[in-house]
């Protein structure tokens, strides 16, 4: 039997459907260098590539990477994204005068080493240059074990990592 309007209909269904994949699929590939959980969760501040708003949004992009290459440093990060942070820092020369970090401990420790260690991999233009695993989910097993942090103790801990010109 055929029924011609019946029939284009599923011709034009498969053409959606096909056009659909297609979509999607190039979507994938296009950001296949980014990282899902941080699109979602971090860029609304920092912006895609974490290259943020001058004055606003501190640029990770660039400047994780460098704070990471000490334990200190990688400490205080692990303190920032378990606790958040309050408290001037100045970011390219320009400070933040009242943001806040949110606390993101509601991550889990796996989703958390993913996010740094995403933002340590950027160049400052906010381009993925892959470093690994800098980032282990029991870093941040070990800082929940540790004492709790307020907002205000993680940026008193910034300004001891950083030293006062950053802070
Ligand atoms: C609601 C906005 C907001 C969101 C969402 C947010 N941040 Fe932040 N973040 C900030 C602000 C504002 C600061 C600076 C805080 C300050 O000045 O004390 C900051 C600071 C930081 C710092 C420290 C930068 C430095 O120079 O020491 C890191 C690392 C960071 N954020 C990572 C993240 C990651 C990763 C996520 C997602 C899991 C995220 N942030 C989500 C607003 C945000």
């Amino acid at each position: 039997m055929s029924n011609p309007p019946v029939r284009s209909l599923a011709r034009a269904c498969r053409a959606a459907a096909l056009l659909l994949c297609c979509a999607a699929s190039a979507a994938a590939a296009a950001t296949a260098h980014r990282s899902a959980l941080f699109d979602s969760t971090c860029s609304m501040c920092h912006q895609l590539g974490a290259t943020g708003v001058p004055g606003e949004f501190p640029r990770l992009a660039g400047r994780i990477g460098k704070i990471a290459a000490t334990a200190a440093g990688r400490n205080y990060l692990e303190h920032v994204l378990l606790y958040g942070m309050m408290g001037t820092i100045t970011v390219d020369g320009t400070p933040i005068v009242g943001g806040v970090m949110p606390s993101f401990s509601s991550l889990s420790n796996k989703q958390l080493a993913a996010a740094l260690n995403y933002v340590a991999s950027l160049d400052a233009t906010g381009k993925l240059k892959w470093r690994g695993p800098v980032f282990k989910p029991a870093d941040f097993a070990r800082v929940r074990a540790g004492k709790p942090c307020s907002p205000r103790q993680v940026h008193r801990l910034r300004t001891r990592v950083l030293g006062k010109a950053n802070s």
